[in-house]
């Protein structure tokens, strides 16, 4: 049986996404709400400068509610609870990379709710969060006796990702720091980060007791940098630090980081992604210590990057492929803790 899928926003994420689909033997394209109103209307294939697919993009979400589907991709800018409620509540299973890698059950009543009368279930992913952040080290884990710490980091050159609403926005560049230090953004952050840190607290049994803290650090720009939100200006935030951190008895048992820095010099402090250059690294330090630098979530060039970034690409790939397994889960907010394992799928000429 194919499972039919409906894409929510053609962004970076959202168009990955609908490719992933395309390529994915058991999944099928039925439909997509597109925010842009110049986008409605159109056929997808069209939006994603490929062969029509005979699927039109709509701006209209109660035609995506009253629509045959299994499951959507969730993708927009930014989450909308009451949205993906809605979403659950006629009976479609929602994955997305905006939120609920590991929600708070307590907070989440609405949402179960919606969930209960659809019958279907809400599944959070992503790659950090959603990936890199707590299923990576949760595996690497299972190879580790008496487990101390557990760390995930990023570092990555802002340049490359085209998505300004989301990097100004969300992110937080080209502000004064002052701004940037205010905006409630980090709050939104460090609400999925912090899920991810308690998914790892409970399933490694880190304590009952473990607090959780932020630290957030800026850089400022020292001459003009162009990037995708345009040109940031001496003074401005080009850079920016956090860390998500929790503690056992004030030791550090688990730490999400992130370093997104909007070149590769040129800050005030002088900050560098060091040595190694961009990457993603993972660290469960214990008997033994393992850790994992991950390449080639990051592009190849400033330009390859936005064209197309691989880090967007993963987060969606990430979503796609977990659809068959959160199709055929029971109903209810459901994380990689709950989940089977699920793969990627061989491409399509080699199957
Ligand atoms: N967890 C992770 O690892 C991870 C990684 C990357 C991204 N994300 C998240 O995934 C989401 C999408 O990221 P992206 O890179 O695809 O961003 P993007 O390229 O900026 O795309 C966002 C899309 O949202 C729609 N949109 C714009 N303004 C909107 C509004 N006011 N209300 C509703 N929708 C609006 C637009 O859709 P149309 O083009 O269809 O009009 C836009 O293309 C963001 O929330 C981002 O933070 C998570």
């Amino acid at each position: 049986m194919t499972i039919r899928v409906v894409q929510w926003a053609t962004g970076g994420v959202g168009r990955a996404a609908i490719e992933c689909v395309l390529q994915h033997p058991d999944l099928e394209l039925v439909g997509c709400w597109v925010h842009s109103a110049d986008k409605s209307g159109r056929d997808v294939g069209e939006l994603l400068g490929r062969e029509p697919l005979g699927v039109t993009a709509t701006d209209d979400a109660e035609a995506i509610l009253a629509l045959d589907a299994d499951c959507v991709v969730y993708a927009p800018l930014m989450p909308n609870a009451d949205e993906v409620a809605a979403l659950l509540a006629s009976g479609k299973n929602v994955v997305t990379p905006t939120g609920w890698v590991y929600p708070d059950p307590a907070r989440s009543a609405a949402l179960i709710e919606a969930c209960t009368t659809g019958a279907a279930t809400l599944h959070g992913t992503g790659i950090h969060p959603g990936g890199i952040t707590e299923r990576l080290p949760l595996l690497i884990s299972g190879w580790v006796a008496g487990a101390r710490f557990v760390r995930a980091e990023e570092f990555s050159d802002i340049r490359t990702y085209g998505a300004p609403d989301v990097v100004r926005d969300i992110m937080g560049f080209g502000l004064t720091p002052e701004q940037a230090m205010a905006s409630p953004m980090a709050s939104l952050l460090g609400a999925g980060f912090k899920q991810s840190l308690r998914m790892i607290i409970d399933a490694m049994g880190f304590g009952t007791d473990a607090r959780t803290s932020t630290t957030e650090e800026v850089a400022v720009a020292t001459a003009p940098i162009d990037s995708p939100i345009g040109t940031i200006e001496p003074g401005q935030v080009a850079a920016r630090r956090y860390r998500w951190e929790a503690t056992v008895d004030g030791e550090p048992v688990v730490s999400a980081r992130v370093n997104w820095l909007m070149g590769e010099e040129g800050f005030d402090p002088d900050w560098t992604l060091g040595a190694e250059g961009e990457r993603f690294e993972v660290e469960v330090v214990g008997d033994p210590t393992v850790t994992a630098v991950i390449k080639g979530l990051q592009p190849e060039s400033i330009a390859a990057g936005l064209e197309r970034n691989p880090g967007v690409v993963s987060t969606a790939n990430h979503c796609v492929n977990a659809i068959p397994a959160v199709v055929a889960a029971e109903p209810g907010i459901r994380t990689y803790l709950d989940l089977p394992f699920f793969t990627g799928k061989a491409a399509p000429d080699l199957r």
